[in-house]
């Protein structure tokens, strides 16, 4: 388990997650990103842009922590690691981009990858953060809004024996930006910003903290055409490309009954 410790943040912070090889989202993020910049991982994903995202993401000075798509492709793996049942709408799809994916990134860029931390650490207005993917327990967690307390308790645990106390858990994965209190821990996820959060609109999502510490999800727009058209030139037309306009999820057999539509 790597651990990056950043040390005392003043001034804004954005956190991003899920560029999911969407170049478009990816550089719209950055052109709006202020003061210190963090992504809870999964550069690589459903769009069409893998080497796009990595080479950029490797020039700009963003704390990354690593996703199961880092992860897969740092060791070689041939899957995607979301750990999707056997024969699933889910499984079938990312078998798909996951071989674009693994076809297009080089090397350096696997080795890069295999390098980057699990988990980031901050203290930021006297509160202490601890940024990770999916779960510290298991990188590809899903665990969501409406997900049993005893599942982030098990987590709370296992970060507390990795980094100590701390106030606030910030993570990605599961695609949906959400904030619960358990245990004491605000639980927050900064949702992604590579596919919209199955909400019906083609705007996807980041998080905010403001100089004083406030916490606010904001809404992303950006060249959703753009993004498109990579995604039908590699092939990728299984139904996320559909999702960027429409979005909703090709598939719902990865969320909670409570989440579904
Ligand atoms: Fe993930």
């Amino acid at each position: 388990m790597r651990i990056k410790e950043l040390g005392d943040l003043s001034g804004e912070i954005t956190v991003f997650g899920g560029p999911y090889s969407n170049v478009q989202a990816l550089e719209a993020v950055l052109a709006i990103a202020r003061g210190t910049s963090i992504c809870t991982g999964d550069l690589i994903a459903y769009c069409g842009a893998p080497d796009a995202v990595v080479a950029r993401m490797r020039r700009e000075n963003v704390h990354i922590v690593a996703g199961n798509c880092e992860k897969q492709l740092g060791a070689n793996a041939l899957d995607c690691g979301c750990g999707f049942e056997n024969g699933t709408v889910c499984d079938r799809l990312s078998a798909a981009w996951y071989a674009f994916a693994n076809a297009q990134i080089g090397p350096s860029d696997r080795v890069w990858m295999a390098e980057l931390p699990d988990i980031i650490t901050f203290r930021h207005q006297a509160q202490k953060y601890v940024v990770i993917h999916g779960g510290a327990t298991d990188v590809a967690r899903f665990l969501w809004s409406v997900s049993d307390e005893a599942n982030f308790l098990e987590e709370l645990d296992a970060l507390n024996m990795l980094c100590g106390d701390f106030d606030t858990v910030i993570c990605g994965h599961s695609g949906i930006a959400f904030e619960r209190e358990i245990g004491g821990v605000r639980w927050v996820n900064a949702g992604v910003i590579g596919m919209p959060p199955h909400d019906g609109t083609p705007l996807t999502e980041f998080l905010r903290i403001a100089a004083d510490g406030a916490l606010t999800f904001e809404t992303l727009a950006y060249d959703v055409e753009g993004a498109e058209r990579d995604m039908k030139s590699a092939g990728l037309t299984q139904g996320y490309d559909v999702a960027l306009k429409t979005g909703i999820w090709p598939s719902e057999d990865v969320l909670p009954k409570a989440l579904r539509r």
